[in-house]
């Protein structure tokens, strides 16, 4: 496996390959890789050729309140599971390099970016869009992976891909839990054990909430409250929101009554230091 820190090296690597008609995976991250990334990982190197992983750690998508400067950093570690599961090259750029005129104006996004997770965090999917934006660019024609447990980012990476014509397929790959159905995700390391065992209320309360819908409940206040009530029984969870949106537009939802849609329940809680989000997909019988 290569590992690169450049741009032009990274760049000279991927157009060789196009050269000899390989086609590129990316999959983008900020390190700390867990089982989720790998799945990501996997599907790349299954699908593509050649399967690229960066790592970067964003700071344009933290608020100075957040935890931008203590974010799990494990790149011995990384490199070893990029190696293992057969990455072709890893790109570990510095700031510099990839914003070499200082941190540019955030990335316009669309109302899509400003709710649920956007309003929680503002600035937080502009931040989001901006690196991905750079990223795709220097990366150019690619197929790239994201984790559906992240969906709403999803949504705004789909969306900045439209707006600017990348050259870019977006997959979009289910979540990895652990056994108890907790997503994974770099922030679980901040849990404690009590969080720890908490936090497994969350995919629990989603199922519920998609029980709910599967046998018939309608009314999307009616299953947000089931699962606010089920998340607050359960938990000393601090609960940010609950939402039912449509698969497709990402439009929230007060009444769940077109028959064999899609739609996704999402939810965000906070325990002890990690804010968690997670979200099920459920067709509306
Ligand atoms: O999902 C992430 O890890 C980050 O938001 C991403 C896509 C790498 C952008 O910094």
């Amino acid at each position: 496996m290569e590992i690169v820190t450049s741009i032009t090296d990274f760049q000279n690597f991927l157009n060789q390959k196009r050269t000899s008609g390989e086609k590129i995976g990316f999959i983008p991250t900020m390190g700390a890789l867990h089982d989720g990334h790998t799945s990501l990982i996997d599907a790349s190197v299954k699908q593509q050729k050649t399967t690229a992983v960066s790592i970067f750690v964003n700071p344009l998508q933290f608020s100075p309140d957040e935890d931008f400067e203590t974010y799990p950093n494990n790149l011995e570690e990384d490199v070893d599971i990029c190696r293992k599961h057969a990455v072709d090259i890893l790109f570990f750029p510095t700031q510099e390099e990839i914003f070499p005129e200082g941190l540019p104006e955030p990335e316009e996004i669309g109302g899509i970016g400003k709710i649920f997770e956007g309003k929680s965090r503002p600035f937080h999917f502009q931040g989001v869009a901006t690196v991905v934006s750079r990223l795709f660019e220097i990366v150019g024609e690619t197929c790239a992976y994201f984790g559906e447990k992240d969906f709403q980012q999803v949504v705004v990476v789909n969306d900045l891909v439209k707006r600017h014509r990348f050259p870019v397929k977006v997959i979009q790959c289910p979540t990895i839990r652990d056994d108890d159905g907790l997503a994974l995700s770099s922030r679980n390391v901040y849990l404690s054990k009590d969080q720890r065992s908490d936090a497994s209320v969350l995919y629990r309360a989603l199922l519920e909430g998609a029980n709910l819908i599967s046998n018939g409940e309608k009314d999307s206040e009616n299953i947000t409250k089931f699962i606010s009530g089920l998340v607050k029984d359960e938990s000393e969870g601090d609960l940010d929101y609950v939402g039912i949106v449509d698969f497709e537009t990402f439009t929230p939802l007060d009444c769940l009554n077109t028959s064999g849609k899609q739609v996704q329940i999402l939810i965000a809680c906070q325990f002890g230091n990690a804010r968690l989000i997670d979200n099920i997909g459920v067709v509306i019988p």
